[in-house]
């Protein structure tokens, strides 16, 4: 039969404090739903600081890493797993640029947000990368594998 070579890659998304408040998680997720991805991983946390230092290794040593774990400590996060054809390059681009002032209208930051220190959205910039995020923000029974019965539908 016909197999639209189906990714089996993932990547984690995550609702920053900010949009958790402004009430926006509902509209991430649908962008990604639209898309086509397949979500195989969901859950609300407040993210411990040791978490984070972890997620945000590489920024340890920037001069605003101690504002970014006050932001990322302020409340709740919604952490998810994404899966799907190139999906860790396609949430990038859904994303937008770091800097929301940078950020193409359509995509997450360019249509809600205006400034890098409140953008609302992680989205892993790697296969690696996120192989190491899902790794650290999910334990392996919190990821369900689950079939699509359309096989007209990528994922
Ligand atoms: P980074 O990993 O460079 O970007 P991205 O989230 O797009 O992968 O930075 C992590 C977060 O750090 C970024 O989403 C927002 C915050 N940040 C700042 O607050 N100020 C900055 O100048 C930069 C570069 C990032």
């Amino acid at each position: 039969y016909c197999t639209a070579s189906a990714g089996r890659e993932r990547t984690l998304i995550a609702v920053k404090p900010d949009g958790v408040q402004r009430r926006l998680v509902g509209q991430i997720i649908q962008r990604f739903e639209q898309r086509g991805f397949k979500l195989v991983g969901l859950k609300m946390l407040k993210a411990p600081e040791d978490l984070l230092s972890q997620h945000y290794h590489n920024l340890q040593k920037k001069s605003f890493y101690p504002y970014l774990l006050c932001y990322m400590t302020s409340g709740p996060v919604v952490v998810m797993v994404w899966e799907g054809f190139n999906v860790v390059q396609t949430s990038r681009m859904m994303v937008g640029s770091t800097n929301p002032a940078e950020a193409q209208p359509g995509t997450v930051r360019g249509d809600f947000s205006i400034h890098v220190s409140r953008n609302v959205v992680h989205a892993s910039d790697s296969v690696a990368g996120a192989e190491r995020e899902i790794q650290l923000w999910f334990n392996g029974r919190e990821l369900i594998d689950w079939d699509c019965c359309d096989h007209n539908i990528v994922c």
